[in-house]
């Protein structure tokens, strides 16, 4: 039976190391995002797997619905399901455009949970093992200041993974929620937080993204990638949340 994957955010960072990872074990791949000719070069990479590209704004209203049914008229079953494509800002609440917010609210929080909604059941009756990667950040584990939205966001997909993972219980579908630290990707200069004391010790996208893979096919729920990532998430546990909200403060600040 052919294994697919379908992976938001394939163009770069992550996601396209999710891309590399799934083609070489033999998935089917079906791609979203925007760039629709990013998606085209990467599908002309891997002439041994089937590759469908669909061209989609996720921050858009009813774009989740609109993959499904895309999917759905493509004939395609979904067994993997990887909610990857997010975006952050760095900036006061008040002094970053309401638009640019609620549109990251839309793709992290919304999108993700609908793309997870339409796909489930045809996961659920599917007789194989099916799992789902929603990925978080190491910033859903406190308050983060002057990225109040985004933390907030990872926050969200933390919980919520968190929650479904409880429920899926003795199904035969298993959902892992990843928790990168400070990656290089294009996440940092899209949010604006490349000069920031945070990104110092970013980790590769490879490698974190292989921390990901190993978790979600074992069927891990949490994985928060690199040890001072893990350290640092498990301090925040005990600390009051004006503290740590306050240490997130000052790393978001320039190194
Ligand atoms: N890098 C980090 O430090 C870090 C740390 C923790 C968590 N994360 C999370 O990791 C995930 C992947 O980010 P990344 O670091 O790999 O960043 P990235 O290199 O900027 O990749 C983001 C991906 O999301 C897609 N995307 C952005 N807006 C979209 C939209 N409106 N509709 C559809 N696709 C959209 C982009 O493709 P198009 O531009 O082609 O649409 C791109 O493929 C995100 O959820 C991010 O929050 C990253």
């Amino acid at each position: 039976m052919n294994k697919t994957v379908l992976i938001t955010g394939a163009t770069s960072g992550l996601g396209y190391e999710f891309v590399k990872m799934f083609a070489a074990d033999g998935y089917d791949l079906v791609l979203v995002a925007r760039n629709k000719l990013k998606m085209e070069e990467i599908k002309s990479h891997y002439s041994n797997s089937k590759v469908t590209v669909i061209e989609k704004d996720l921050s858009n209203q009813y774009a989740a619905k609109e993959v499904f049914e895309e999917v759905k008229a493509a004939g395609i079953t979904i067994n993997t399901l990887v909610n990857n494509a997010g975006f952050g800002l760095m900036g006061k609440f008040d002094e970053l455009q309401i638009s640019k917010q609620s549109e990251m609210i839309q793709l992290n929080i919304t999108a993700l949970t609908e793309l997870t909604y339409y796909f489930l059941p045809e996961m659920r009756n599917s007789s194989n093992a099916a799992r789902i990667l929603n990925v978080a950040s190491t910033a859903a584990f406190q308050p983060g200041p002057l990225m109040a939205v985004y933390y907030a966001t990872k926050a969200y997909v933390l919980s919520f993974s968190e929650a479904l993972a409880e429920e899926l219980t003795d199904t035969n579908v298993t959902v892992t929620t990843l928790c990168p630290g400070a990656t290089k990707t294009n996440f940092a200069s899209v949010a604006n937080v490349e000069k920031t004391k945070m990104f110092s010790g970013a980790m590769s996208s490879q490698e974190v993204a292989e921390e990901g893979y190993r978790a979600l096919l074992s069927g891990k729920r949490v994985v928060i990638t690199g040890s001072t990532n893990k350290l640092g998430a498990y301090a925040a546990k005990f600390l009051p949340r004006s503290l740590a909200a306050k240490i997130a403060k000052y790393v978001a600040k320039e190194a």
